[in-house]
């Protein structure tokens, strides 16, 4: 029989009370890199919205990982904040995890302290950034920041992280031919483009020493020719089941070059241009925006027809997102054999969402969902609040 939203999962050493994550979605409610009173607030409002476990998105493990300068930064300065937003998470029930990243050949030079890193110097158009390409003691230096990053997720009381392999952020940069093109151990055939995501992994898997969980974020496919294709995603998946990964979240697209496949629906790029500074990014993205960022078609549950292909190579407990915004793409969901669904613009919309379907689950009645993917809440990114349009006094 079918698992219910309501029924615990144990992922690794954490059990969560029922099968719902908060996705780490990027608030851009960390000025100077640290928590603010809206990233607590906003934490503590998703869990007493009754999801099992909360995720905290897109903290930088060093500063050359930094996009924004309104993004966490997962350094000893920034623990007192977390420790705060953990215990409020805490105390309404909830299970808190934060999401590591490292932006790589997206990094904005004044905010990361130098060039962007990358597997490779390939201009990135979407940046736009030239990238240089990383040397041995960029690798290593990077891979142990990652395991300094978990000791500092476990100082302020994480229940998990997050290590985002996917997306076309820095481990995927390596994953992916688009971005790779080195001639040394970390770049050719697919093992040896995994081989830095398999040094991250272990640095990790020690720094967390099963104390924490260790989930991974990791594409089903790049989303577009020349990157990964299922058959990698498939493969990636099963080297991290190998690396002792205590759970994955599947998804798939590529930030330079398919944003787009990541969350499917327009992009409402004159939005997202009105607040990008300097004034030529503004000008140019207003213009161009909607010719550089694609529409691709929304479906419920987008992401299962890949995500089933993993679901037949590996044990270890996956988590479904994309495109779940009722109890109805639940159900069906978790008919297929996914332990637990994370969500995203779901709760954007409606930080009460989980509570909402538990209930309607208890009475077997489901309502259409209320997000209709507009996406304006992703065009947003520029503000340092995260929210949805159709929340009371949030313009677009
Ligand atoms: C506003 C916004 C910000 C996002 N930021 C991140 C992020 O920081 N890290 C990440 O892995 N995914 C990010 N995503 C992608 C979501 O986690 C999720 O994979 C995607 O939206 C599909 O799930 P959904 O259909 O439930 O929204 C973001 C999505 C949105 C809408």
């Amino acid at each position: 029989m079918a698992a219910r939203l309501s029924d615990p999962v144990r992922l690794g050493p954490v059990t969560l009370k029922n099968r719902t994550i908060r996705a780490a979605a990027f608030e851009g409610m960390a000025p100077g890199h640290e928590v603010s009173d809206e990233l607590l607030a906003y934490h503590r409002a998703v869990a007493e919205g009754g999801v099992g476990m909360t995720t905290v998105a897109y903290a930088a493990v060093e500063q050359s990982g930094l996009a924004f300068a309104h993004q966490l930064w997962l350094r000893k300065e920034a623990v007192p904040g977390l420790r705060k937003l953990t215990d409020a998470v805490h105390a309404a029930g909830a299970k808190a995890c934060i999401q590591l990243g490292h932006c790589g050949n997206m990094a904005k030079p004044g905010i990361a302290g130098g060039r962007a890193l990358a597997p490779s110097a390939k201009f990135n158009l979407y940046g736009p950034v030239m990238p240089r390409a990383m040397t041995m003691d960029d690798i290593s230096r990077v891979t142990r920041s990652f395991g300094e990053a978990v000791r500092v997720a476990k100082d302020a009381g994480f229940d998990a992280v997050e290590v985002h392999a996917g997306h076309g952020y820095l481990i995927s940069q390596f994953l992916s031919p688009h971005t790779n093109r080195r001639t040394d151990e970390y770049g050719g055939p697919l093992e040896r483009r995994m081989r830095f995501m398999r040094e991250v992994m272990r640095e990790v898997r020690q720094a967390a020493a099963g104390a924490i969980a260790v989930v991974v974020k990791t594409n089903l496919r790049d989303g577009f020719e020349g990157g990964n294709q299922l058959e990698e995603g498939v493969a990636i998946a099963k080297a991290l089941e190998e690396e002792g990964a205590d759970a994955l979240v599947l998804t798939g697209g590529f930030v330079s070059r398919a944003p787009m496949f990541i969350m499917r629906g327009p992009m409402p790029m004159k939005e997202m241009s009105r607040r990008m500074t300097p004034w030529w990014m503004r000008t140019f993205v207003g213009a161009f925006g909607e010719w550089l960022v694609p529409e691709v078609k929304y479906a419920d549950h987008y992401f299962l027809d890949d995500a089933r292909e993993v679901r037949k190579a590996v044990k270890l407990p996956l988590v479904y997102v994309g495109g779940v915004t009722s109890l109805a793409s639940a159900k069906t969901v978790l008919g297929e054999g996914f332990e637990a669904i994370a969500l995203a613009r779901a709760l954007i919309r409606e930080p009460g969402f989980v509570n909402r379907v538990l209930a309607e689950e208890a009475k077997d009645v489901g309502t259409p969902g209320l997000c209709d993917h507009c996406n304006v809440c992703a065009a947003r990114i520029y503000t340092t609040s995260m929210a949805c349009h159709h929340w009371p006094g949030v313009t677009a």
